[in-house]
């Protein structure tokens, strides 16, 4: 198997550890006939030079992933990009990072920590977007992150691992509308991501997306375990636009509001 192949199997590997609904859900959909195609992954960091988007962008480019779409996201002082490769079933690489000098001094001073506390080392490997959180917070901390950013608060308690997969409903026989699609999700008991409607986007900006809601996971802070949003699954459905190709970008719009899966 080809090497860039078997390291999206391993980020995959390391998603359904902490998403098991996003393997009862490919296992759903594969007994019901289909054949799953990944959109898209996406990843969370900072902006900090030591592990923002250009640092986490080399373990893809370095597989022929070019840079293609940036986005803007105010309220949630996020920046991203998102990567293609030449092959159109790999998985586009969408990439956000948090912007940290909008958030207070202490807001910062807690990322600070957290990003001086990670090995250089692991950085330089592409194992370290399954590393997972190598550094301790205590649930003091994360809930103060979490006053002033839901994403900063995710990052610190989960660490670097992909936040989703994304299956391609173009590439889906049975269910390829996404108001059916999100019917037989809820027949078969997964709950949906509701903000900003359960569809986010329509046909006319190209891209329709619904994502489910975050497993829960116990999470082992320094000074107590407790239960958190862990990681979604979501779905995409991809248009024509008017230069009569699927568009292959992202709607920050729609994004916007799938953050919002982990909240
Ligand atoms: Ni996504």
């Amino acid at each position: 198997m080809d090497k860039l192949q078997k390291y999206f199997d391993r980020l995959w590997a390391n998603y359904i550890s902490m998403t098991p609904q996003a393997l009862a859900i490919k296992e759903l959909f594969e007994n019901n006939g289909e054949t799953i195609v990944n959109d898209h992954i996406a990843l969370r960091t900072f902006n900090h030079p030591k592990v923002n988007i250009i640092k986490l962008a080399t373990y893809f480019t370095k597989y022929g992933y070019v840079k293609k779409g940036e986005y803007k996201f105010e309220e949630k002082k996020l920046f991203a990009i998102h990567l293609e490769h030449q092959n159109p079933l790999m998985p586009k690489v969408f990439i956000s990072e948090l912007l940290l000098e909008e958030f207070s001094t202490e807001f910062q001073k807690t990322c600070s920590e957290i990003i001086d506390g990670i090995d250089e080392a692991l950085i330089e490997s592409e194992d370290f977007l399954m590393s997972g959180r190598t550094w301790d917070i205590s649930y003091s901390n994360y809930e103060k992150l979490l006053k002033e950013s839901e994403y900063g608060a995710w990052m610190s308690a989960i660490g670097y691992r992909p936040n989703h997969f994304t299956i391609s409903v173009n590439h889906l026989k049975n269910l390829s509308d996404l108001t059916e699609l999100n019917k037989f999700l809820k027949e078969n008991g997964f709950s949906l991501n509701e903000s900003g409607g359960e569809i986010k986007g329509s046909k006319e900006v190209c891209l329709e997306q619904s994502s489910t809601l975050a497993d829960k996971i116990q999470v082992k802070f320094s000074d107590k375990t407790t239960e958190i949003p862990s990681c979604y699954f979501e779905f995409a459905k991809r248009y024509e636009d008017e230069t009569g190709k699927l568009y292959q970008g992202f709607v920050a719009k729609s994004a916007d509001k799938i953050f919002e899966s982990t909240n």
